[in-house]
């Protein structure tokens, strides 16, 4: 956006993001805009002082912001931040190859690995929308990820979140990829039941590590460093789900005996990195919520299902990483709900969430409420078209799986 006459001019400069300088009107774009769809009821993030908390987990990342520099005919000149987006890059998995051995065991199946980019936390404010500065943002970011050798980049958005999707899809080269389902249930004031039948064991972080590599590093998007997700201090844990009276005795023994059933999962504290608020919500609404949450603390035995304050900003847990083997694999998976459940209660949570593949059983195992839960859609681009195709070809033309691996580092 250039006005030149010799009198005034005005321009979008993208640069890096400065914690000293720009905090401040970064988290005033951010407090001023909605996420996904602007209805009735709109989602806002308040990222408690950090604007880069979304990415630092990641192994590389960068946060830009969109500056309008104007300068008048005095030479004065005034700055404002208007957008900002942020960027991370990891190695995954984007497919399977199986081993070449002269035995006569089975071919094993091994991952194949992949740079991805992943773009999140794009905002503009509302005053300056249509004016090309989103996609500024986003042709710089993607030139960063060339840089830094990534091969495809993704974004997750909401389907009806048509600016989002028309910028993605129609301007910048992206394809509509995976549809996972974001599913959300709220904390109740009581505790969930978890059966008898399982115990739930707490594991070590390489305990966990070995379970992971061993099982699902095939799982597309599976993130290569896991042991730094699984080591990070925002992990509360891996725990196993395994019959009642099964004796641990560490990964080795459980790798090679597994029990008949058993399941898998991690939890991770998105508490303390952001906090969301529903907005727009009428007073009845927030009436109705109020008086079920008294009720549910008062007569907790009555098991009432309450909405926590999701009207002012809450925190949640993220579960990830739920696998599993078994006929009761499903039913052990919500048996470790609902100890997850009651994991975020003692943390005073507002909501726990996973986020799992569309063809995956657990869609209809994991208890969810449909009204908070929602479909996200996942945008993929391949960066280079010089990069050789390798064992999997194109990813993007690749067909999903029964699950893929959510990376909490990246909600
Ligand atoms: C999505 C968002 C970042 C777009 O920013 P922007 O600066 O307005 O986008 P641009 O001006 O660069 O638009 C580029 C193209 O995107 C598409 N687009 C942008 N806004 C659109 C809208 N409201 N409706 C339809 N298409 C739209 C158009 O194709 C547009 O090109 P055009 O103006 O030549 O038609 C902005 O609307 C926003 O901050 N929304 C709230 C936060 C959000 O949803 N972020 C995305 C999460 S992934």
């Amino acid at each position: 956006m250039t006005e030149e006459g010799g009198v005034e001019t005005t321009v979008v400069v993208i640069r890096e993001y400065d914690p000293k300088t720009d905090r401040e009107s970064v988290e005033q774009v951010e407090s001023s805009c909605e996420v996904g769809p602007n209805g009735e009821l709109s989602l806002y993030t308040d990222l408690l002082g950090d604007p880069i908390c979304r990415v630092r987990n990641s192994p590389l990342y960068l946060m830009l912001v969109a500056e309008i520099v104007n300068n008048n005919n005095t030479n004065h000149e005034t700055k404002q931040i208007v957008g900002m987006i942020r960027g991370c890059i990891k190695t995954v998995t984007c497919g399977t190859k199986f081993s070449r051995n002269k035995s006569a065991d089975p071919p094993k199946p091994l991952p194949v690995y992949t740079k991805l980019a992943y773009i999140l936390g794009l905002r503009v404010s509302p005053f300056h929308r249509r004016m090309g500065i989103g996609l500024k943002l986003v042709n710089r970011i993607e030139q960063w990820f060339g840089d830094n050798g990534a091969e495809y980049s993704y974004i997750a958005t909401d389907d009806a979140n048509e600016p989002s999707v028309s910028l993605f899809t129609g301007k910048c080269g992206y394809t509509k990829f995976r549809n996972p389902s974001v599913l959300v249930h709220p904390v109740f004031a009581h505790r969930l039941n978890v059966s008898n039948r399982v115990t739930i064991i707490k594991l070590t972080p390489s305990d966990s590590e070995s379970i992971y590599r061993n099982r699902f590093s095939t799982t597309e998007f599976f993130p290569r460093d896991i042991d730094s997700v699984l080591n990070n201090q925002l992990n509360l844990g891996t725990f196993l789900a395994v019959p009642r009276g099964y004796i641990w005795d560490g990964s080795g023994k459980f790798l090679s005996d597994p029990p008949e059933n058993w399941a898998i999962m991690s939890v991770w504290n998105c508490k303390d990195v952001f906090k969301l608020e529903v907005k727009g919500a009428s007073k009845l609404r927030k009436g109705l919520a109020k008086t079920s949450r008294i009720l549910d603390r008062v007569f907790p035995f009555l098991r009432l299902p309450s909405l926590p304050k999701i009207f002012s900003p809450f925190g949640f847990h993220m579960l990830y990483g739920f696998g599993g083997s078994g006929p009761m694999y499903t039913k052990y998976a919500k048996d470790l709900f609902g100890f997850a459940h009651n994991l975020a209660k003692e943390y005073k949570c507002g909501v726990v969430a996973t986020e799992v593949s569309s063809e995956d059983p657990l869609k209809l195992a994991i208890p969810h409420w449909k009204v908070l839960s929602f479909t996200d859609l996942w945008c993929m681009k391949r960066l280079g078209e010089d990069y050789s195709d390798g064992s999997v070809g194109d990813w993007r033309k690749s067909q999903p799986g029964l699950s893929i691996f959510v990376d909490p580092r990246e909600i």
